[in-house]
């Protein structure tokens, strides 16, 4: 049977969960002191750990042989864990096992000692789907439980938790797995497979599963399947990507205000079937990497988790918009993101919205372009003098390609 690559890559121990250093060293340590609570949260975003270090965990507190607070993998009790043949350590998903009476069974239940481990332990998985009577009877079991009991609680919405079951419990916070980390790790993952996929596709794969290991995985297994080698090229044929040269051939038609080009660039992307909503997606990565590029230049690169156009900008500084004109953008195609998700022509949506960036653009720069393109050439003649030459230059050009896109006439000196 085949067996999924996050679950087949699930942490074993303690050393093999990435990202999570403090949650480890803390555990191990409860597990190496025997000081063990009653009761733990391990909160936060999906696919970073939470229930394979709440495995770990109920294996190391009931190991024969623990050893420096990792479970030994190897004596009955850690074997029997691992193939579900205890029945001490129950993992219930609480999405499904959510009212009342499926917490006074476990209440039943709970009572019993252990019959093998020390401890019986309960793995309740997505606990905040509990409805409030299922809370207060968890809450019960909480107040008074019996020494050989642990639960462990598991949850991507921690704010929707009782307080006093909250108070009730240790808690720990996953973060997102760490991109460099998840790197390196798909990376080792993918040599022990044997696929065969570039660095830059694996970079792009930890950017799009925003610090999630499990979906990261995901993807580096639904690509793997039907390629010889994973390139940017399977990538975003397999996720149904935006080419990166369709974002900045969209780009240079905006910043134009070429009406036509923009109707025809979208007509294509949509005619191969791609996925307009991460087209928007992309776009909006584009004009973010851009503000940063803008604002931090060289710095830009360490404070983001992932990018594709700073070199690109780097090279092509005058093909970036201002401050002001990326914010512009920015807030009309986030708009966008929302509405395009749900609508039914995503097309139709996209090719105003974008038209509508165009028309915004020339209030905020180039007002009154058509009757007064003489003003605004002795006006960019008058700046290019000024010390910023550079600059000017570039706005003066603009003013030129968009003068001549319109079919406005533009006199020689
Ligand atoms: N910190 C990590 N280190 C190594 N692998 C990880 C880590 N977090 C997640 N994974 C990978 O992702 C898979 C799923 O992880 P896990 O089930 O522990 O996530 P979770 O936090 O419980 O997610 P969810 O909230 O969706 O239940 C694991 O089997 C493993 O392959
Ligand atoms: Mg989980
Ligand atoms: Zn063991």
């Amino acid at each position: 049977m085949h067996i999924a690559l996050y679950r087949k890559f699930r942490p074993k121990q303690f050393k093999d969960v990435i990202s999570q250093n403090n949650i480890t060293t803390t555990l191990k340590n409860e597990v190496k002191l025997k000081k063990i609570a009653h009761a733990y949260i391990f909160s936060g975003p999906k696919g970073t750990g939470k229930t394979s270090c709440a495995k770990i965990f109920s294996k190391a507190i009931n190991c024969k042989n623990p050893q420096d607070g990792e479970p030994c993998l190897e004596c009955n009790v850690c074997k029997g864990l691992e193939d579900e043949a205890l029945l001490d350590v129950t993992e219930l998903d609480a999405a499904s096992n959510n009212g009342v009476n499926d917490i006074r069974f476990l209440k039943d239940e709970a009572n019993f000692v252990p019959s093998y481990c020390k401890f019986r332990v309960y793995i309740l998985d997505e606990v905040h789907m509990l409805s409030s009577s299922a809370f207060n009877a968890l809450l019960k079991i909480m107040e008074s439980p019996p020494k050989h009991l642990i639960f462990i609680l598991a949850t991507t919405d921690v704010y929707k938790i009782p307080s006093t079951v909250l108070s009730r419990c240790q808690r720990f916070d996953f973060n997102r797995i760490n991109l460099k980390d998840m790197e390196a790790k798909i990376g080792e993952i993918a040599g022990e497979e044997k696929i065969k996929i570039t660095k830059e596709a694996v970079k792009k794969i930890v950017s799009i599963s925003q610090g999630s290991m499990r979906d990261a995985l995901s993807i580096l297994e639904k690509c793997s399947i039907g390629f010889e080698k994973i390139g940017m090229k399977e990538l975003n044929d397999v996720l149904s990507i935006v080419d990166e040269g369709y974002v900045l051939s969209l780009h240079k038609a905006i910043k134009e205000l070429n009406y036509s080009n923009i109707i025809k660039i979208i007509n294509k992307i949509y005619w191969e079937g791609k996925n307009l909503e991460n087209l928007v997606l992309e776009l909006i990565n584009f004009y973010r990497e851009m503000l940063y590029y803008v604002n931090l230049k060289e710095e830009a690169k360490n404070l983001l988790e992932y990018c594709s156009y700073l070199d690109f900008f780097k090279e092509n500084e005058n093909e970036c918009f201002n401050f002001k004109e990326i914010n512009l953008v920015l807030e009309n195609f986030l708009k966008l993101y929302e509405k395009i998700k749900y609508s039914s022509n995503q097309k139709f949506l996209l090719e105003i919205f974008t038209l509508k960036v165009c028309d915004n653009f020339s209030k905020i720069n180039y007002e009154n372009i058509g009757n007064n393109i003489e003003k605004i050439k002795n006006n960019c003649k008058i700046k290019i003098k000024d010390k910023e030459k550079d600059k000017e230059k570039n706005i003066f050009n603009r003013f030129i390609d968009i003068a001549k896109n319109n079919n406005i006439e533009i006199e020689d000196e």
